[in-house]
């Protein structure tokens, strides 16, 4: 179970190794945990943890990305956040070179999304970010039919998209409050930064360079910095702009709480059309967002119970057969809940 460090007790048993942000071994799966332990995650800024707690049905914590390459990626994401001069094509090509080693694990893998949500405890909001709508990303694109170089090069566009941001200054990024119309003027330059940067390395695809171009240009011609239009804007920077917004909403932002799972996804349903191109939402939604039959779910009543059948149309509200009570009391008879008829009702979360 993934729980906040701040409710981490003694004698829990960690699930997961934990590393620091520089990707140094902080304690080994197993370990059972000390008070002195928990000071200590939490003066290395661990923000989660995962414990072994036989009482709640096992959270797989075998996520797709081994933990060696997760830690490689912690040390490259380090740098990023430490601003190392990305002028180095020695520092891209480092990037893109544990990019690979990700998306060919991510290939290799056969389930996926499960383990999308357990990514979220790395504790590194760049990274975590970066590798989220990479994945998110590469699945929308496989559901398209792209083939593995395709794929491979989605991806690593996908890792880059924001790299524009370290000529970003950090007051503007890290601001609290609203951006005043001059400081989004700003922001808004990543965008043409991180082509620039990558257009310069050699060997990088024009295509890689052009998803950090154009990942906030929006079907109805909104987007910037080219207010491009439906068909002008390349397909991956569409998958990509799909990815980039589900992440974000589905994530802490120092602005702003993050937003339930179903109201991201009904926020991208919405939008069909208006924002985004309504193909790829479909994509996203049929591969990435639905409930899949047999996924287990919580309900915001408390009952506990399994996806027994999908209502087309609308992923975020199947109808769920009904096995535990409020109580955590297995029920004899199950019944089943529809979404769709239950408004008031809502996943709550889902577990392994
Ligand atoms: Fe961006």
């Amino acid at each position: 179970m993934i729980i906040s460090i701040n409710d981490a007790i003694e004698g829990m048993v960690l699930a997961e190794n934990i590393y620091s942000s520089d990707g140094i071994s902080l304690l080994r799966k197993g370990a059972i945990l000390k008070n002195s332990y928990i000071e200590n995650l939490k003066e290395n800024d661990v923000k989660n943890i995962c414990i072994d707690n036989e009482s709640f049905n096992k959270i797989s914590v075998e996520g797709l990305v081994k933990s060696a390459t997760s830690k490689e990626a912690i040390i490259i994401a380090k740098k990023i956040i430490n601003r190392l001069p990305f002028s180095q094509e020695k520092n891209i090509k480092e990037i893109i070179f544990i990019k690979e080693k990700i998306i060919d694990e991510l290939l290799s893998e056969k389930e996926i999304l499960k383990n999308i949500l357990n990514m979220k405890t790395i504790d590194n909001h760049i990274f975590n970010h970066c590798v989220n709508v990479s994945v998110i990303s590469i699945i929308i694109g496989k559901s398209l039919g792209y083939n593995k170089e395709e794929l491979i090069k989605l991806g690593k566009g996908a890792m880059l998209h924001d790299i524009g941001k370290i000529f970003i200054p950090l007051e503007i990024l890290n601001k609290p409050g609203k951006l005043t119309k001059e400081e989004y003027e700003i922001v808004k330059k990543h965008t043409t930064f991180g082509y620039e940067i990558l257009n310069k390395i050699s060997g990088v695809d024009e295509e890689l360079a052009n998803i950090s171009l154009s990942h906030h240009e929006r079907y109805d011609g909104l987007g910037y910095p080219n207010s491009l239009k439906a068909g002008d804007i390349h397909e991956f920077s569409s998958i990509v702009a799909v990815s980039d917004v589900y992440d974000a909403l589905t994530s802490d932002r120092i602005y702003r709480k993050k937003v339930k799972n179903e109201e991201a996804v009904e926020y991208l349903f919405n939008m069909k059309w208006k924002q985004f191109d309504g193909n790829i939402i479909d994509k996203f939604i049929e591969s990435v967002a639905s409930y899949s039959i047999g996924r287990k779910v919580i309900l915001n009543t408390g009952e506990r119970g399994i996806v027994a059948e999908g209502n087309k149309g609308v992923p975020t509200r199947p109808i769920v057969k009904i096995n535990y009570d409020q109580y955590n009391n297995e029920i004899k008879k199950p019944y089943y809940i529809d979404l769709l008829e239950n408004k008031s009702i809502l996943i709550e979360n889902t577990f392994n």
